[in-house]
Parts: C-alpha cells; sequence; structure tokens
C-alpha cells in the first residue's frame, strides 16, 4: 500500500463522526448560538470540523466536545468553532427589489417621520452583517437619499455578527469586485478607492458603521443594543430553530422604536413566529412593522 493511499484512508477514518458525536456536538452549538443543524446536514459538521480537531491534534469528536466543555483553551476554542459553523455568504446590494423598497419606501417615511418630529437622528441595526457589505450598502443607500444633507444627521448603523473573523474583515473594509457583482458601477465609483485588484470602503462610509461581537442567542447581548428605528436581519434566523427564531424576533420587536422596520431575508418568513409585526406587501418585499 502506497503512504499516500494508507494516509487517506486513516484521515478518513479519524475524521468520520458517529451519531452520538454528532447528537452531543449539534446539541453544544444550538446552545451556545442557536444554529441548529439538522440530521440530513452531518456531513457539514464532519467536514467544518476536521480541521479544528487536525489543529488540536485530537483523535476523535467526542474529544473535540470534551475539550470544548473543559479545555483551558474552551473559550478560544469556541469562537473558532464559530467561524467555522457560521455561513457568511453575502455581497453589497444583495437582493435589488428589497433594496428598492427599503429606499423609495421605509427609508422615505422614516426620515419623514423624524422631520415631523423636528428630529435628524437615525439609528440601523443590521444583526449578522458578516464582512460587513449589508451595512456598508445601507450607508451608501442613506448617502444617495440624504445627500448633501447628510452631514446634518447623526447616524449610526450598529452592525453585529458573531464571527470575530468576518468582523475583523468587515473593519478592514477592503473588497473585491466578486463582492461587488451586484452593485451599480456609479455606486463602485463613488463610495470605494481602488486598491490594486481591490475596493477600498471611503472613510465617510466607515464612520457611519459602528462593528461588533453579539451572539444573538445570548438575551443580554441583545438589550445592550441602542433602540433601532429600522432593524435588518437577513438571511440570518434561516440557520435556526422555531424557538431560536422567536427569541430573536421578538427582541428585535422590543428593540425597535414604535412604527419601526424589520427587514428580514427574501426567503425568510415570520409565519409561525411572530404576529406582532404588520406585514407590508410592496412588489419584490414583505417589510414587518412594529405598530407606532
Ligand atoms: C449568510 S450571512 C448573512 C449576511 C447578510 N445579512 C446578508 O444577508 O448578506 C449570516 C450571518 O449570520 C451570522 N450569525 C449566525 N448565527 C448568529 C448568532 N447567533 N449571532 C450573531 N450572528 C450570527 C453568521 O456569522 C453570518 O455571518
Amino acid at each position: 500500500m502506497s503512504s499516500l493511499f494508507s494516509k487517506t484512508i486513516s484521515l478518513g477514518k479519524e475524521l468520520k463522526i458517529s451519531d452520538s458525536e454528532f447528537r452531543d456536538l449539534r446539541d453544544f452549538i444550538y446552545a451556545q448560538c442557536g444554529i441548529y443543524i439538522a440530521d440530513n446536514r452531518k456531513y457539514l459538521l464532519e467536514n467544518r470540523l476536521a480541521n479544528r480537531l487536525k489543529k488540536l491534534s485530537l483523535k476523535d469528536f467526542g474529544e473535540y466536545y470534551y475539550y470544548l466543555q473543559y479545555d483551558s483553551g474552551k473559550g478560544q476554542e469556541l469562537s473558532k468553532l464559530f467561524e467555522v459553523i457560521t455561513t457568511n455568504e453575502t455581497s453589497f446590494y444583495r437582493n435589488p427589489p428589497q433594496l428598492k423598497v427599503f429606499q423609495e419606501n421605509i427609508l422615505a417615511d422614516v426620515i419623514q417621520e423624524q422631520r415631523k418630529k423636528g428630529l435628524k437622528s437615525l439609528r440601523i441595526w443590521s444583526a449578522g452583517c458578516s464582512t460587513g457589505e449589508e451595512p456598508y450598502t445601507l450607508a451608501m443607500i442613506l448617502s444617495e437619499v440624504l445627500k448633501g444633507e447628510i452631514a446634518s444627521w447623526d447616524i449610526k448603523i450598529t452592525a453585529n455578527d458573531l464571527s470575530a473573523r468576518v468582523l475583523d474583515s468587515a473593519r478592514k473594509g477592503v473588497y473585491s469586485d466578486y463582492s461587488l457583482r451586484t452593485t451599480p458601477k456609479e455606486i463602485v465609483q463613488k463610495y470605494f478607492d481602488e486598491d490594486g485588484k481591490n475596493f477600498r470602503i471611503k472613510s465617510e462610509l466607515k464612520r457611519m458603521v459602528s462593528f461588533g461581537q453579539i451572539n444573538l442567542k445570548d438575551k443580554s447581548h441583545l438589550k445592550r443594543v441602542e433602540r433601532s428605528d429600522i432593524v435588518f436581519c437577513r438571511n440570518v434566523i434561516i440557520y435556526f430553530d422555531d424557538d431560536m427564531k422567536k427569541q430573536v424576533i421578538s427582541a428585535f420587536y422590543d428593540n425597535l422604536h414604535p412604527g419601526g422596520y424589520l427587514i428580514i431575508g427574501h426567503s425568510e418568513s415570520l409565519h409561525n413566529i411572530s404576529r406582532t409585526f404588520k406585514p407590508i406587501h410592496y412588489p419584490g418585499a414583505i417589510i414587518y412593522q412594529k405598530e407606532a
């Protein structure tokens, strides 16, 4: 047997997860961050955790489960676990029809309401912001709507994620053209500086966004977020089970000012999750509003 062949066999053997190891790790992950991995996605856990086992020189997933609970490095490992189990797919101007409704209807309404009250402040929360494309897109849309007047507004976009790695990357604000695949050319020219093959977010946009690590499973984290006029939580609750969805949506409800808006992903729904929000149907998007 060639050494390469024997290595493949031994690696293949050591990286298999048993049913009970899968259940233990799945329940642990769910308890820590609310991400629920269904039985038919066992392979996903196996694939994504394989490198962690190798790095820590652990012989099986049972040892990894033990490490996460009792080792002195468990805190650091939990952070690594969050990085590998989250799906961070995102892009600038993701789902243009929904953003059009945000720009032309939702933002217009919130700005008008603020003006009526003689206020010029806006608080937006991007929960599950990944590498920053979503909150920076919102900053661009705000700039497009408020134009020269923007400097006189007090604006803060709070952008949170569970993964420290994606937040580091978001803070840098440097992107490849792949992240800009659905972004209008004139927007790219206006809000980015070219940096070799990459694109760097302009500092006036960066100033509008505050990144921070938050676990949506942790009620104490949720309570610390400043109250918002609009909450974006797109393509995040799709990874949660119904209990966790209910908990998170109810936290958004409490966080929003009366009359505030919740915007979730295009493929997500509050059906059977919450009756407290009023769904408003627009062409290409359903937006949820808290009663005024
Ligand atoms: C698919 S991305 C969505 C990014 C962006 N909102 C969008 O729609 O393009 C989902 C993000 O949710 C984050 N996430 C998952 N569970 C979380 C939790 N319990 N607390 C905070 N963020 C979480 C992941 O780390 C990931 O970056």
